[in-house]
């Protein structure tokens, strides 16, 4: 995998196939969003709902597995070693923008799962169509415990494995994370459901954010691949 991402890439001359597919896949799926949004616009929910569900599922797999995979994101922090520009613009440019879109692609990864999640609390199927339901959206305080429980349930199961399996101290950091963002995006909907009470409208307000947040994604993803492969390829010496 590892090799087969490190070959040349088929959009530009100094571009990697890794590089070049995880561009094209956040250029493709950013249109479908966009395009899920341009259909709830119109009203049409139920094929809001499918498209982004595919779309936005297939979407975290793949983030997941090609930040596994390449870890481009903790390589492009250790060093300036694939940067060919001058360390200025590395500084006061490329790692700006980089920390940006990191930022933003984890916020996604928060709020693609959350919004999903909404989108259905959100909702009735009316004649076999998703329709937006007017009106307070709250959970019963006794749904949040049990969420939590199941949570920590999981997360504990998760430690019992990687202790089984003799995992590094950092991957149980790491999933102990993971398991905290989780319970804590869980515990900040108690503060949601104060501030946009509706459901619906806060279906629409924070599907809107999640929306411009992905199109920002791809502005910020654009613009490092641009600078990496395009205007600061790394010269490399013939023969090495
Ligand atoms: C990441 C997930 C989602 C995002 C970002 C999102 C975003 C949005 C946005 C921005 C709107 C309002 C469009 C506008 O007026 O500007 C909307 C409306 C709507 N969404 Fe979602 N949505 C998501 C998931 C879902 C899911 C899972 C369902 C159904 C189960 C759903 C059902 C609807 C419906 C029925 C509407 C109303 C369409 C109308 O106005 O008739 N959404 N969504």
């Amino acid at each position: 995998m590892q090799e087969f991402l490190k070959k040349p890439g088929f959009m530009v001359q100094s571009g990697t196939m890794g590089a070049d597919l995880s561009y094209l896949l956040a250029v493709i799926f950013t249109v479908l969003f966009l395009l899920a949004w341009w259909m709830a616009k119109k009203g049409q929910g139920t094929r809001h709902h499918n498209l982004i569900f595919v779309s936005m599922v297939s979407m975290v797999v793949y983030f997941v597995a090609y930040y596994y995979a390449r870890s481009l994101g903790v390589l492009s922090l250790e060093g300036k070693e694939g940067f060919g520009g001058p360390p200025e613009v590395y500084d006061s440019v490329f790692m700006p923008v980089l920390t940006t879109h990191l930022i933003l692609v984890t916020l996604g990864l928060i709020l693609t799962p959350y919004m999903i999640v909404e989108g259905f609390r959100a909702c009735d199927k009316v004649g076999g169509d998703y329709v937006l339901r007017p009106g307070d959206l709250k959970a019963d305080p006794k749904k949040f415990k049990r969420i939590w429980i199941w949570i920590l349930a999981l997360w504990a199961l998760m430690e019992v494995y990687c202790l089984a399996m003799g995992k590094s101290g950092a991957a149980q950091l790491a999933y102990l994370l993971i398991f905290a963002t989780i319970a804590g995006v869980v515990g900040l909907e108690k503060l949601i459901e104060k501030w946009l009470t509706d459901g619906a409208r806060r279906h629409r307000v924070l599907g809107r954010i999640t929306m411009v947040m992905f199109a920002l994604i791809l502005v910020t993803s654009t613009a490092t691949y641009l600078m990496l492969y395009v205007i600061y390829p790394v010269k490399t010496v013939a023969g090495s």
